[in-house]
């Protein structure tokens, strides 16, 4: 699907591959991007975005990507007399602990914290599942108001979501919550690609490997560079602007369906 002169919303946008693919798709064209984060430095990324592009085109939302009035209303917000037609929901979470932790003083295991495990789940699988469907919604409900049936292949593809799975999605020692919420994505993208179909709504999934963001810069010091780094070809950190690159080609090219693995070679890590 063209990017030009559509309008896009993007999750996580004030940070690491959130942020850089709101940037690619002002610069691929997009008419009003929509950057939302929880925290209110999304003000001064839209700024920034703005700035670099000559043109009001980003436009900031705080709050909190698993409330679903927020959600609601930042479609509501966007909408003008065409819908929200892409949708990158980038904002993720890391809560990472082993599974199960023996203490070895009192001899006693400890289960991973439930609370967490739910909250990485909200956040990492069903935020991308929901913003999704609201996209999807959107459409829907304005190919209804036009009398337009069911799509087809005559018409532009009517709208896509880029999901950002994760190489973890094959499961991780110290990731029960991380891996599982990733892997579910590849079945509700996959799902969500199916169902959208009949509008003519594309879903697809990218996992990155290791990305230079502020979720990497989280790892115990040195693991990249003294352990991980090794595992990778190409022997190097991502770029979050590569993978912004890949998700709008993953977006302008009807033909990728997806799962993209953007992981520079690094095999599975189980
Ligand atoms: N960095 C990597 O190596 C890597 C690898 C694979 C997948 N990913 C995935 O890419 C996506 C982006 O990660 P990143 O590395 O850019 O991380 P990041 O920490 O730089 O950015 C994540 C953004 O999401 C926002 N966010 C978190 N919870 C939120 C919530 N409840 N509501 C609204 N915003 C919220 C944060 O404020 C932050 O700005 C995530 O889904 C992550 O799982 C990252």
């Amino acid at each position: 699907m063209i990017v030009q002169g559509k309008i896009a919303l993007v999750t996580g946008a004030a940070s690491g591959i959130g942020n850089a693919v709101a940037e690619r798709l002002v610069e691929a064209g997009a008419r009003k991007v929509g950057v939302v984060d929880l925290t209110d430095s999304v003000v001064a990324a839209a700024e920034q975005i703005n700035r670099s592009a000559d043109n009001d085109v980003a436009i900031p939302f705080q709050g909190d990507v698993t409330d679903s009035s927020f959600r609601q209303q930042v479609y509501s917000d966007l909408k003008d007399h065409d819908p929200v037609r892409i949708c990158v929901p980038a904002a993720g979470i890391l809560r990472d602990a082993m599974a199960v932790k023996l203490n070895k003083e009192n001899g006693k295991a400890e289960l991973y914290d439930e609370d967490r495990f739910r909250q990485v789940l909200e956040v990492n699988l069903m935020h991308p599942t929901y913003w999704t469907m609201q996209m999807i919604a959107g459409i829907a409900e304005h190919r209804a108001a036009s009398d337009s049936g069911k799509w087809s292949a005559a018409e532009d593809i009517q709208g896509c979501s880029v999901i950002i799975g994760s190489v973890s999605s094959r499961g991780n020692r110290g990731q029960v919550s991380y891996s599982s919420a990733k892997s579910g994505l590849n079945a509700a993208s996959k799902t969500l690609n199916v169902e959208g179909s009949f509008y003519g709504i594309q879903t697809k999934i990218i996992h990155p490997g290791f990305v230079q963001t502020p979720m990497v810069d989280q790892l115990p010091d040195g693991l990249f560079e003294d352990h991980l780094r090794k595992l990778v070809p190409i022997d190097r950190l991502i770029q979050p602007a590569e993978i912004a690159n890949t998700v709008v080609a993953m977006i302008e090219n009807p033909i990728i369906s997806g799962p993209v693995w953007a992981d520079g070679g690094l095999p599975p890590m189980t």
